[in-house]
């Protein structure tokens, strides 16, 4: 199968039409049967209540095309559980877990022309979403709702891929206590846009959120978790009092290589944003899908705080590099990882 005929090298994070996408509606209490669509856009009904009540969620993971020419995706069962956590939370009904698999597959199978090639540094993006599609005027979930999934090739999230970036405390709250920052929905995204807005007129590339409850507990940025290094190499994972920080695959994943792959001794607990201040922490990094681990040389908020992060401030420090290597080797098949991480969707040729 050929490529497509892209620079590879040069992809932002951005949206291209693909071939295929994947569609799915919910009808009279059951899913229908669902399958590929040449046609990228949507019509609905202007009371549909997506547009009122803000009934959204959405996924995010990635296929690569590994060395031997074979197109696999990472751990998708963890994305359909947790879109189905997220749809319970909204009162959308769950798209079942193995449908959503297969649905994945299908759908990157369908656009394997567009999977990035073996070391271009770029992935197939793959966006599954849900939205109510059903009427809605009152104030309650609709009856109808339309899963799909678009895939577009994408390079690294923040500019200049490996190099660190720089992030600000934001005046703004991410989650409440017990609110929607544990599952993946569009809501949580509305909200982040000014702030975001804010710190790039600042001049940084994304927001670290503290608790709102205490503006004292370092959450996640707006669109991944946070790692820490401390000065004893350990690997620092905070944790959420009040279960408002997305429960990222990527994070997860990391905490499973750092302690069962590399040794290291993983601490996941409430970080204070005091103890960043005072300078606790020798690497600092964002992880997630579209950040894969993207390092922070600097925090800094005037009048607040400025940090910067020793071994972190001219790309990635020693553990943090040595976890991306690692997790992005399983990701691209160079590496064996752990059993059922890495999943085949089309065998090499
Ligand atoms: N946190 C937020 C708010 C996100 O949007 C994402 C991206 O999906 C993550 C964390 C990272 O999650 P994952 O590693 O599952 O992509
Ligand atoms: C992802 O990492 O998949 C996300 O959805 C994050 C988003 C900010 C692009």
């Amino acid at each position: 199968m050929e490529k497509k005929d892209l620079d590879w090298g040069s992809l932002p994070f951005g949206y291209m039409p693909t071939d295929y996408s994947y569609v799915c509606n919910y009808k009279d209490g059951a899913w229908e049967e669902g399958g590929l669509t040449t046609d990228h856009s949507m019509t609905l009904s202007e009371c549909a209540g997506i547009f009122h009540y803000c009934q959204e969620v959405f996924e995010g993971l990635k296929a690569y095309t590994t060395k031997d020419g074979s197109i696999v995706c990472f751990r998708p069962d963890m994305n359909a559980t947790r879109m189905a956590d997220s749809a319970k939370r909204l009162c959308m009904p769950a798209f079942p877990e193995d449908k959503f698999v297969e649905a994945v597959k299908e759908v990157v199978k369908a656009n394997a022309a567009w999977v990035p090639p073996y070391g271009s540094g770029a992935a197939l993006y793959i966006r599954p979403f849900m939205v109510a599609t059903g009427i809605v005027i009152g104030v309650k979930p609709a009856d109808e709702y339309q899963f799909r999934i678009l895939v577009t090739p994408v390079g690294p999230y923040f500019k200049g891929g490996d190099t660190s970036i720089e992030v600000t405390i934001p005046d703004y709250d991410r989650a409440a206590p017990h609110g929607t920052g544990n599952i993946k929905a569009g809501l949580n995204y509305a909200m982040s846009l000014y702030p975001y807005e804010k710190a790039h007129e600042a001049g940084y590339s994304e927001n670290m959120y503290l608790d709102s409850a205490t503006r004292t507990y370092v959450e996640e940025t707006g669109g991944a978790n946070v790692i820490l290094v401390d000065r004893e190499g350990n690997l620092v994972v905070p944790r959420s009092a009040t279960d408002s920080i997305l429960p990222s695959i990527t994070r997860r994943s990391l905490v499973t290589l750092a302690s069962d792959v590399l040794g290291l001794n993983v601490i996941e607990r409430p970080v204070k944003f005091q103890e960043i201040i005072d300078g606790n922490f020798v690497e600092c990094g964002l992880c997630g899908t579209a950040a894969v681990i993207s390092p922070v040389s600097r925090v800094a908020k005037e009048g607040f705080c400025d940090v910067t992060f020793e071994q972190s401030t001219d790309g990635c420090g020693p553990v943090l590099k040595k976890l991306r290597e690692t997790l992005s080797g399983i990701q691209s098949c160079d590496i064996e990882g752990p059993e059922g991480w890495v999943v085949e969707i089309l065998p090499a040729e």
